[in-house]
Parts: structure tokens; C-alpha cells; sequence
């Protein structure tokens, strides 16, 4: 991590090093801010299920793995771990076998707050009894659980070891902020901008071309690690436009208030323009047929299902009249995401500044961000071809 106020272009640090979400527990870790991902992924547990449904069960003997990519450090990965299992158990006892044992990988990049995660785990079940035992003793998991440190977007498990794999909110994230983007001399540079909402046709397409060669490698990886008969349920943030610059919900998050709070800063004199500029959000969030493209393209995976889905909003207030609460969701919900990238970009006193401005602005829009502000998700759902 850069130390206090060092200026780091975030495409030229190796972001897979330093990237996560907000770690800890505190008011505005992930942890904590992580209740609207959690009611857009219940809102999706049918698709879920349907995924799990096209799942090959095997013979008696061999264990079940899954690995849930992008898992953070907050509770919401332990849900969706013990949900699978659960459905999955119910499907082997409707084929009247025995459930076979389970394995769940949670893989983030290394510095993901695994601490935190793992203290979050509920104890493992005494393997000793039944599955039938572990699975009404309350508050034990009844899988063995490992963390896997490393980019989705390679290589992490061995070949033909993982039955299913979900990742939720994750793959938006790209591997970096395209180079040329924060270039002066190319015309994809962001001038003035710290995301492609609202950006130019050149800074789009290369945050376009970025997405297209992650996913790509994403799905490389992923069609060698796969059993036959296994299934993979991704969901990351979309948009309903074709137009890459309107980032629709995404857009509104980190292209809005957030975007003016940096305006703030560089008028304050706190930071340079030029600052700001060398500052980019690597998040793409795309399109239907953006996503369907690079499967296409790649040619591994049948898809069984690929759709949008209208997720709600990323505001998880208890009083929607209240503008102070909305403004603070606002701060926090950027924070528990782009925090620490800011951090590392213009160091954590100036942080503290732009998200105070981020809060003020959500403050004095909170009605119209209330109304307003809604995340649409493609979701897909995929087998070997
Ligand atoms: C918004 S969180 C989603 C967490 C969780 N899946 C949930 O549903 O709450 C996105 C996660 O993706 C992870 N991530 C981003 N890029 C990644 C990459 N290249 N490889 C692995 N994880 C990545 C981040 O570190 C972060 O923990």
C-alpha cells in the first residue's frame, strides 16, 4: 500500500496486489456495507437453484466442491455457500443417495480480509455424526472450508476439480484500469473524468476491450478447472444501455457524486487536476450483448441462461425521508468498494476529505438518489459446452 499521500497510478501498481474491498468490521468496511449485495442475491436464489438443478450428480465417494470467486469479507459468501449446499443435499436425497462431503473454496485476491471472513465462520460440525446431524445442528457449517488467494481472472485450482463455481458482484471489476485511459498522449485518456460514465467513445472502447480480455480469461481458466457436469452461476453488475458511457446504475454510483467530489478537491486546491485524472474506476459494467460476446467468442461454455436482472438499489437505508442517512449510505457504500484504492491514490487524509464531499453531495440529493439509483445485474448461467 502507498504510504499517506503518495500519488499512485492505480493501472501501473499491480492492482490485483492491493485491491479489495474494505476490510474489518468498521462503519464503512464491507462487512458492514454489504446488505444491499445480500438482498439482490436472495432476489436471485431461484437462478441459482435452477443452475444447481443442471448439476451432474456423482457417484458415492467423491466429495463436492464448489468455490465462491470474489468472496469478500463479509457474511454474505457464507450464505451462499450454505444455500448450495442445502440444495444440493435435498437433491441427492430426492435420487435417494447419500449426500457426499462437502468442500468450499472462498478465493479473493491475496489482500481480500480473509481474517475477517474466517472469524465469520461458523464452527465445522463434528464429522463424527451424520450429515443428517451436521445439518440441523444449528450454527455449524457442514463443509470443509479453505481460502484461495489469487485473481479470478487466472489460473486457481487444479484442472477438473471444482463441481460449481458462483461469483456474485465481482466480475465488473476489471484486472486493471486500461492503460491508454490514464495516457495523456492517447485519445482514450480520461481528461477531467474518473470513470467511463459519461467519458468519450475512445476512453469506452477501451474499457470495453479490458472487460472483453478478462472475462475472456476468466472463462479460459475456468473451462479447465471444471468437472464435466459442472456449473458456474455468475452475476456482476450490467446495464441496460448499448451506449458503454451510460454505465446506468454503476454510472450513477462513481459518475455522479462521487465524480463532483473529486471536482471538489481539485477546485479546493486540495489535490491537482492532474491527480484526478491519473485516478480511474476500473469497473466495466456491461451489456448483454457485451457479455454474451466474449462467451460466444471463447466457446467453452454453453450458456443456459444470460439475462439482466433489475437488482434494486445499493442504498440500504431504514428511513428513505432521511437525507443525513441517505447521504451517509451514500459515503459508505462507495467507500466499502473504491476505498482503498483511493486511499492508495491520494493517501488517507485526503480520502477522508473526498468522501465527506461524496456524503455532503449524497445529503443534498437524497431524494432523487433514493428514487433513483437502481443496479441492473446480468446474470449467467453456464456449462461446458
Ligand atoms: C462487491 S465484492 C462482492 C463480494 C461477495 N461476492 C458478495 O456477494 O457480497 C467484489 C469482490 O470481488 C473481488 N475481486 C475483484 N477483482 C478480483 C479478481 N481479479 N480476482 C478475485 N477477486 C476479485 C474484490 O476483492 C471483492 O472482494
Amino acid at each position: 500500500m502507498a504510504p499517506k499521500g503518495d500519488n499512485v497510478v492505480v493501472s501501473n501498481m499491480k492492482l490485483e496486489n492491493m485491491f479489495c474491498m474494505k476490510g474489518g468490521k468498521g462503519e464503512a468496511s464491507y462487512a458492514n456495507n454489504s446488505q444491499a449485495q445480500a438482498l439482490h442475491a436472495r432476489s436471485m436464489l431461484h437462478l441459482l437453484e435452477e443452475t444447481l438443478d443442471g448439476i451432474q450428480l456423482k457417484p458415492a465417494g467423491f466429495p463436492f466442491v464448489m468455490a465462491d470467486l470474489g468472496c469478500s469479507s463479509g457474511s454474505n459468501t457464507i450464505y451462499i455457500v450454505d444455500t448450495i449446499i442445502k440444495h444440493m443435499i435435498k437433491r441427492y436425497e430426492a435420487m435417494g443417495y447419500e449426500p457426499p462431503e462437502f468442500s468450499a473454496f472462498f478465493s479473493d485476491l491475496p489482500s481480500n480480509d480473509f481474517n475477517t471472513l474466517f472469524q465469520l465462520l461458523p464452527p465445522i460440525a463434528n464429522y463424527g455424526g451424520s450429515m443428517e446431524e451436521c445439518l440441523v445442528a444449528n450454527k455449524h457449517r457442514s463443509y470443509f472450508a479453505a481460502g484461495v488467494p489469487g485473481s479470478f481472472y487466472k489460473r486457481l485450482f487444479p484442472a477438473r476439480s471444482i463441481d460449481v463455481f458462483h461469483s456474485a458482484f465481482s466480475l465488473h471489476w476489471l484486472s486493471q484500469v486500461p492503460e491508454s485511459v490514464l495516457d495523456k498522449r492517447t485519445t482514450a485518456y480520461n481528461k477531467g473524468r474518473v470513470f467511463i460514465h459519461g467519458a468519450s467513445e475512445n476512453t469506452a472502447n477501451a474499457y470495453r476491450k479490458q472487460f472483453q480480455t478478462d472475462l475472456a480469461g476468466f472463462l479460459r481458466s475456468r473451462a479447465q478447472e471444471m468437472k464435466r457436469g459442472g456449473s458456474m452461476f455468475l452475476v456482476c453488475l450490467g446495464r441496460t444501455s448499448v451506449d458503454p458511457t451510460d454505465q446506468g446504475g454503476a454510472g450513477r454510483l462513481f459518475g455522479t457524486h462521487f465524480q463532483d467530489a473529486w471536482d471538489d478537491l481539485v477546485q479546493e486546491d486540495l489535490i491537482s487536476s492532474e491527480t484526478r485524472d491519473n485516478f480511474n474506476i476500473p469497473v466495466y459494467a456491461p451489456s448483454l450483448q457485451d457479455f454474451k460476446e466474449v462467451v460466444e467468442a471463447d466457446g467453452s461454455f454453453a450458456i443456459n441462461k444470460l439475462e439482466v436482472f433489475k437488482g434494486g438499489s445499493p442504498l440500504v437505508v431504514n428511513r428513505r425521508d432521511d437525507a443525513a442517512e441517505v447521504g451517509r449510505a451514500l459515503a459508505n457504500s462507495c467507500r466499502s468498494v473504491a476505498g482503498v484504492l483511493v486511499d492508495a491514490h491520494i493517501g488517507d487524509g485526503l480520502s477522508e476529505e473526498l468522501f465527506l464531499r461524496v456524503e455532503r453531495r449524497g445529503v443534498r440529493h437524497a431524494k432523487e438518489l433514493i428514487e433513483q439509483l437502481q443496479f441492473f445485474h446480468i446474470v449467467a448461467s453456464l456449462s461446458l459446452a
